[in-house]
């Protein structure tokens, strides 16, 4: 084949004609077409952008088949394959073909069904029109992608073909020249039939699918976490999968034991990096840092005597007898300024929190006085008269130091700088500019998984995209726990791709947070990742809870910009939005307040009341999503947040616990006491 086959695309997206969302199919294909693998064997010599509009499309198709001249041998449509309203490729295609080709149809279905049961609800057609082969792949850029290379190798046969080579000469070889052309590793077979078994086992990379991400997961089709049956031992091998090995290679089941959450919780503190100290400075920042030092003041609060009443400064005599009548002599605002040494017999008028002029003793309230006499002009205070005896020396004045002794300990090592001001209140007082905290974890967030879309993407999902719940999710509930996140965006799911994406993510936070690929799909690369690109250990991959099995902590040593090896922390959580909120809250919660210097770790734990009845889970303890309500008694009542599959997002609106269930066979009665984890404030209904 010296010249190269010409390709055309066909993008099929009312949404992609309109500008109003990015082609992403068009750079998958190519780099199909254009890849190592098919070694110049192709060229894409158009690609065209139409609405899902019939009369567009074959439009386009025929200027492409129905002139000699564009010499385009196959014409590849993506989008507009299923089953929605705007859905009409198939309808646009099928009229314009010559001959029908159900065995590439058959190819491309079969490839996508030993991926997904979702593949059935793709309507492709494929066959020839005059010159030139076409075929009609999804818009998905995983199932295009898939698609493709399901038939890429084997088409060019057709092609040639069609464009009229003469079958006997191309046959002249016998099919294990045709697929040597083609491209096809032979494994010793020479039946057409089995070429594409062949191809899948040997190409089983390109079966990239989302049911690897918990992201699909428990919409209805019956493999959702609770009822699983197994009736063999789990292996011993303690290593993730090699992805380059294939299908057959693959751990059947997961090689990490199964833990109890407190066994696993005992992992994460144990490699959990310890505090760092840095010097923080003392403003609203400081909010949920903790105190790596004592802090001493280091001044008095007051910082001299002041009055604590409006009224009058006095010298008292001996016998406490203060009646009398007296010259006003001076006046001492709160406003600082110097004030005249008092005398036996005088009195400064004074207002509340001014410095007590020297010498004096004592604060008469104004109340306890008349006015005598007035300066000429009626305006001054000339004599006052006391109406108090058994005065002591000291009355209504805040000594030095009587709030906060220079010297003392305000505040101790460990205590959590609150948010309701209190320690800032304590540390402004005295003056304290800079104080020795534990430096907060830098978080970072990603998503994994081809599949995943931005969630504010505008248009309709095509089959099998999803739009990225956990990553909007997760970063929230960090920042409201109040650390600072960075968002690390998706992650795809090449090798290389999610390696990059971790080792960048690794530079710039010190716990990372991922979500999808951890279930024991084709594309779990995660765990083969941590372990075999990044040197990392993998503590736990699975845990005996309800949601949140494939839960992962994974800690990776790397060197700091001093050159110091310090470890960062991976955690994976699943794909599904209510586990990876409830597994945030169990295991990524503690670590990052350990690495922060809290303790006690983790949630509040308190004893409520159930007020109605709770299933239990027969296999695993479940944590369930709950409203912990006062009532006005005092008392403390659960109520379920509603349907608790791991994928209901919706289940975690509201909730303001988790109640650790055990798990059971037996329905929980209203009244039951069990505990409940807070996540955040109990309100006052019921
Ligand atoms: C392609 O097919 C159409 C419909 O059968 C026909 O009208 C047209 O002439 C053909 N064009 C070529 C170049 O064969
Ligand atoms: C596929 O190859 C196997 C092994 O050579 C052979 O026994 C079988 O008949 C082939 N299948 C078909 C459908 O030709």
């Amino acid at each position: 084949m010296s010249h190269p086959l010409k390709a055309a695309i066909l993008i099929i997206s009312t949404s992609v004609a309109q500008g109003v969302s990015k082609d992403s199919s068009e750079d998958i294909l190519r780099s199909v077409f254009e890849g190592e693998e098919e070694a110049g064997r192709w060229t894409v010599s158009d690609v065209k952008v139409v609405s899902d509009d019939i009369l567009e499309i074959q439009r386009q198709i025929r200027e492409w088949t129905d002139h000699e001249a564009s010499g385009i041998n196959l014409i590849v449509t993506t989008g507009g394959t299923g089953f929605a309203t705007a859905d009409q490729t198939p309808e646009a295609i099928s009229p314009l073909i010559h001959k029908h080709a159900p065995g590439l149809v058959h190819a491309m279905l079969a490839t996508s069904l030993s991926v997904t049961p979702f593949a059935m609800m793709s309507r492709p057609v494929a066959g020839v029109r005059n010159k030139s082969v076409i075929i009609t792949i999804p818009g998905s850029p995983k199932g295009a992608k898939e698609n493709l290379q399901a038939v890429i190798k084997t088409v060019p046969h057709a092609c040639i073909q069609v464009a009229g080579a003469d079958s006997r000469s191309l046959h002249a070889g016998g099919v294990k020249r045709l697929e040597k052309d083609a491209g096809i590793i032979s494994l010793g077979h020479s039946s057409h039939d089995n070429s594409t078994a062949h191809h899948r086992g040997h190409k089983h990379e390109a079966h990239a699918h989302e049911h690897a991400h918990g992201h699909g997961h428990g919409h209805g089709h019956g493999h959702g976490h609770g009822s699983l049956v197994r009736h063999t031992k789990q292996g011993e091998n303690p290593m993730s999968n090699d992805p380059s090995l294939g299908p057959t290679r693959r751990h059947r089941a997961s090689p990490y034991p199964m833990l109890d959450v407190e066994e696993a919780l005992a992992l994460v503190s144990k490699h959990t990096p310890a505090p760092t100290v840095i010097t923080s400075k003392v403003d609203n920042e400081l909010v949920g840092a903790v105190l790596a030092e004592d802090v001493t003041a280091s001044e008095n609060v007051p910082a001299f005597r002041a009055s604590i009443v409006d009224g009058y400064a006095v010298v008292v005599p001996k016998d406490g007898n203060m009646r009398g009548v007296f010259p006003v002599t001076a006046v001492s605002h709160a406003a600082a300024g110097e004030v005249g040494e008092l005398k036996e017999g005088e009195v400064a008028r004074i207002t509340t929190g001014a410095p007590l002029p020297p010498g004096a003793t004592s604060v008469i309230m104004v109340e306890d006085t008349v006015l005598k006499t007035m300066t000429e002009d009626g305006r001054e205070e000339k004599e006052i008269e006391i109406l108090a005896d058994g005065v002591r020396e000291g009355e209504n004045i805040r000594e030095v130091g009587s709030d906060t002794k220079d010297g003392s300990i305000i505040l101790q090592k460990g205590e959590q700088v609150s948010s309701v001001g209190g320690e800032i209140g304590l540390l402004a007082a005295v003056g304290t500019a800079t104080v020795k905290t534990y430096k907060r974890p830098v978080v970072g967030v990603l998503s994994t998984g081809d599949e995943i879309v931005n969630h504010d993407r505008p248009g309709h999902l095509r089959l099998g995209e999803v739009r990225d719940t956990n990553r909007p999710t997760l970063i929230t509930a960090a920042r409201g726990w109040g650390y600072e996140v960075i968002d690390l965006g998706i992650a795809s799911d090449k090798p290389g791709t999610l390696e990059e994406t971790l080792r960048n993510g690794m530079r710039q936070a010190d716990l990372l947070i991922t979500t999808g690929g951890v279930s024991m799909g084709e594309l779990d690369l995660l765990k083969p990742t941590i372990e075999r690109a990044l040197g990392g250990t993998i503590h736990f991959g699975r845990v005996n809870m309800k949601p949140g099995k494939p839960t992962t902590f994974a800690t990776v040593p790397v060197k700091n910009n001093d050159g110091e090896r310090v470890s960062k922390v991976i955690f994976s959580l699943p794909g599904n939005p209510a586990s990876a909120l409830v597994t945030f809250h169990l295991f990524v919660l503690p670590s990052l307040q350990a690495m922060s210097g809290v303790s006690p770790v983790g949630l509040t734990k308190i004893p409520v009341s159930l007020l109605h009845e709770f299933k239990l889970d027969p296999g695993r303890p479940e944590y369930h999503r709950a409203l912990v309500s006062v009532g006005s008694d005092g008392s403390l009542w659960a109520t379920s947040t509603g349907g608790q599959r791991s994928s209901r997002v919706g289940s975690l609106k509201g909730a303001n616990a988790l109640l650790c269930m055990p798990k059971g066979v037996e329905p929980l009665q209203k009244g039951t006491k069990v505990e409940a984890l807070l996540m955040s404030n109990v309100r006052l209904v019921l």
